[in-house]
C-alpha cells in the first residue's frame, strides 16, 4: 500500500502541472473581446491640425513611368473618358514643382476611370512619407478626382504612425499637364487632424 502513495502523488503533480500550464495559456483577460480605454492610457493628448503641401508627379510616358495601366474594359479605348481603365501608381511627392526638388514621399495606390460623362477618377491610395519626423508615416486617401476641375477635394480617411486616427481632406490643383504625353504635376494641400 505504501508503494502506491508516491505513484498517486506523481499523478497529482502531473495533473496540477497540466492544469497550471493550460491556465497560463488561457488567462481570462485574453478571452475579452473589447474594453473601454481612456485616451490618456493610449498616450493621446491633444488633437492637432497639420497642413502638408507637396507636388505629385504622375509620369505615364517614357521608359520609367510611375503610373501604369494594369486593367481596362474592352470598351475603354473607345470611351471618351477612358471609362474602366485602372492605373497603378507609385508617384513621387516633392517639396517643389520641379521633379528634382526634395522628395517628401510617394503616392502608392490606384486611380481608375469611374465616370462616363466626364474625366472622373476613383482615387484609392496611400501617401507614404519619407521626410523628417513623418518618415514611415502614411495617410490614406479615398475620393473622387475630376481631373479637369480647377480644384478637386478628396477625403483623408485614416493614417498610420504620426497620423494615427487621422481625418481630413486633400485639395488638388493641376500645376502642369502635357497633353501629348499625359504626364502631370499636381499641387496638393492636405489638411489633417491627428494626435
Ligand atoms: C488601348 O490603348 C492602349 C494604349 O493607350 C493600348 O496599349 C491597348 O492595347 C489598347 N487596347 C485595345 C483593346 O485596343
Ligand atoms: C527613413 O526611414 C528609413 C527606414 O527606417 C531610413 O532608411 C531612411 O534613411 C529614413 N529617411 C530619412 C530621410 O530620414
Amino acid at each position: 500500500m505504501a508503494k502506491t502513495f508516491p505513484k498517486s502523488g506523481l499523478i497529482i503533480i502531473l495533473f496540477s502541472v497540466l492544469f497550471a500550464s493550460s491556465a497560463v495559456l488561457l488567462p481570462v483577460a485574453c478571452q475579452q473581446f473589447s474594453r473601454k480605454l481612456s485616451r490618456k492610457e493610449m498616450g493621446l493628448k491633444r488633437e492637432k491640425l497639420s497642413h502638408l503641401h507637396f507636388y505629385f508627379h504622375d509620369i505615364v510616358s517614357g521608359r520609367n513611368p510611375t503610373a501604369v495601366r494594369v486593367a481596362a474594359a474592352t470598351t475603354t479605348n473607345s470611351s471618351a473618358t477612358g471609362f474602366g481603365a485602372v492605373v497603378m501608381m507609385d508617384d513621387p511627392l516633392t517639396a517643389g514643382p520641379d521633379s528634382s526638388s526634395k522628395l517628401v514621399g510617394r503616392a502608392q495606390g490606384i486611380y481608375a476611370s469611374a465616370a462616363q460623362e466626364e474625366s472622373g477618377y476613383l482615387m484609392v491610395l496611400n501617401y507614404v512619407f519619407v521626410e523628417g519626423k513623418y518618415n514611415g508615416s502614411t495617410l490614406s486617401i479615398l475620393g473622387r478626382n475630376t481631373i479637369l476641375s480647377t480644384v478637386r477635394e478628396m477625403p483623408v480617411v485614416g493614417g498610420s504612425g504620426l497620423f494615427r486616427f487621422a481625418r481630413g481632406y486633400a485639395q488638388a490643383r493641376t500645376h502642369y499637364f502635357d497633353l501629348k504625353t499625359g504626364d502631370a504635376v499636381v499641387e496638393y494641400n492636405v489638411y489633417v487632424i491627428h494626435y
